[in-house]
């Protein structure tokens, strides 16, 4: 069995290789110039709502015939707490004066969990880019499943084993294996570090 040649049918690409998905780093011009040269192109779209993401993947598309990837956060959506949330915006309050940012009215939610987003789930069931990717956790299986049967490819980010088995229990079709030596954030979200880089013998 050959898994290179398993992941580029399921890809489609020439190579091997996924650009890694940076929201407000990876834009539609990123993406096509990596889905161009024959690798998977990424764009990062959990500080997007569903029509800003559309508007994203249609301007990558402008750029590229080739398939990409439309990465979504799936951190447990946060609940809002208006005592807890006084608390913090009081504690911040000189920070944010320090630095002359005034006093703010309440926190916002910057990144958006593709968990509580149906809407996001419809835009992706009818643009239908090639590939979505899932980071800090999954959605549920009946969503992977939707967008299986759109025609939709899925990867996920796993760092342990356990979060890998709990991927393809859900029935995404590749896991993005990422170890503890991962230079930027990781995708970890059931256990922590463990390394892909075996010890020498
Ligand atoms: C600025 C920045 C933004 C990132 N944003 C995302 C993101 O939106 N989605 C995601 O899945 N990973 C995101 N990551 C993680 C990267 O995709 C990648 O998995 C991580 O940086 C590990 O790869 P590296 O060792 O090459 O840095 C981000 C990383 C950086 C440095």
């Amino acid at each position: 069995m050959n898994r290179t040649n398993d992941l580029l049918q399921l890809l489609s690409t020439q190579h091997p290789i996924v650009q890694a998905p940076m929201v407000g780093v990876s834009t539609p011009q990123l993406a096509a110039a990596v889905s161009n040269a024959g690798a998977l192109g990424s764009i990062g779209q959990i500080a997007s709502d569903a029509s800003q993401s559309r508007a994203m993947i249609q301007a990558t598309r402008a750029l590229t015939r080739n398939p990409f990837d439309v990465n979504l956060f799936c951190h447990r959506p946060a609940v809002s707490d208006s005592a807890r949330e006084a608390a913090w915006l009081a504690h911040l309050a000189p920070r944010f004066a320090e630095f002359g940012a005034g006093p703010r009215p309440f926190l916002a939610e910057v990144y958006r969990s593709f968990l509580n987003s149906e809407d996001m789930l419809e835009m992706l069931l009818r643009e239908q880019p090639a590939v979505v990717s899932f980071h800090f956790g999954l959605p549920d299986a009946s969503w992977i499943r939707a967008l299986r049967v759109a025609g939709l490819a899925t990867l996920a980010c796993v760092t342990t084993p356990e979060e890998a088995m709990q991927a393809a229990q859900a029935g995404v079709d590749a896991v993005i294996a990422q170890g503890s030596e991962a230079g930027g954030h990781r995708g970890v979200f059931d256990l922590p570090m463990i390394g892909t880089s075996a010890p020498s013998p």
